[in-house]
């Protein structure tokens, strides 16, 4: 098992096939997919498939989505992460999208917002990303919310299979910006004093 980056609440890792179990009560919760259109997956069929695809992504693009692991208590919260996107999106295509998805019980605390940070500075400083890009379902208000508290600012609307959807984007200098301000920067564990560190060498 890999371990990607730690924060100060989270282990984030790759996901493996004994994450089943979790990963198909998350993604078969209707109210977790009220602004993903939908489509749960019912069967532990699916769900490996699902993980077989993010697996691929890890040896192809060094990235993919990740789970995030509840480091006091050692529960399965859900995932968070890059995947690089090949198929035509808004007219962009292989592209890093940022996104997180997590068990209702865990909403609210403040873990996606800790792991998308974690997920942007492993793409800024370690895969050295000159962009990264996210969309969210334009009601959607609680990852809107994540997206911005990250730095990713609102391009545009548009449709995606019928339903309005916000369009974002952080390039590594809003990036780097927002990394030097924002004390989020704290709950970095080991990634942040890299980063810190490449960006001083860079002045
Ligand atoms: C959207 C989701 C990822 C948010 O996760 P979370 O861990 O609850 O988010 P955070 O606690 O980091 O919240 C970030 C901010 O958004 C706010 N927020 C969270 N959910 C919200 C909601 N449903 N409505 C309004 N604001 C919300 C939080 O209060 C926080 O604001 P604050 O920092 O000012 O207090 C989570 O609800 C989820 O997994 N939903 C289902 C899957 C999904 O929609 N994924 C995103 C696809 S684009």
């Amino acid at each position: 098992m890999k371990v990607i980056t730690e924060t100060k609440r989270l282990i984030i890792r790759e996901i493996q096939v004994t994450d089943v179990n979790e990963m198909l009560e998350l993604h078969s919760d209707p109210e977790v997919h009220i602004f993903l259109g939908n489509k749960t997956m019912t069967t532990k069929k699916q769900i490996i498939e699902a993980i077989d695809f993010i697996n691929q992504q890890y040896s192809e693009f060094g990235v993919g989505r990740w789970a995030m692991i509840n480091k006091k208590t050692n529960e399965f919260i859900g995932w968070t992460g890059l995947e690089f996107v090949t198929k035509e999106t808004n007219n962009h295509r292989n592209y890093f999208d940022l996104g997180y998805r997590l068990l209702k019980r865990f909403w609210g605390q403040g873990f996606a917002t800790e792991s998308a940070f974690a997920s942007l500075n492993y793409g800024f400083h370690k895969l050295n990303l000159n962009e990264v890009y996210a969309i969210t379902d334009c009601n959607n208000q609680g990852s809107i919310n994540v997206l911005t508290k990250v730095g990713l600012k609102f391009i545009e609307t548009f449709k995606l299979e019928g339903i309005k959807h916000n369009w974002y984007k952080i390039d590594k200098y809003e990036y780097k910006i927002k990394n030097n301000a924002e004390p989020l920067t704290k709950n970095i564990v080991h990634l942040a004093d890299s980063a810190n560190n490449e960006g001083d060498s860079n002045k």
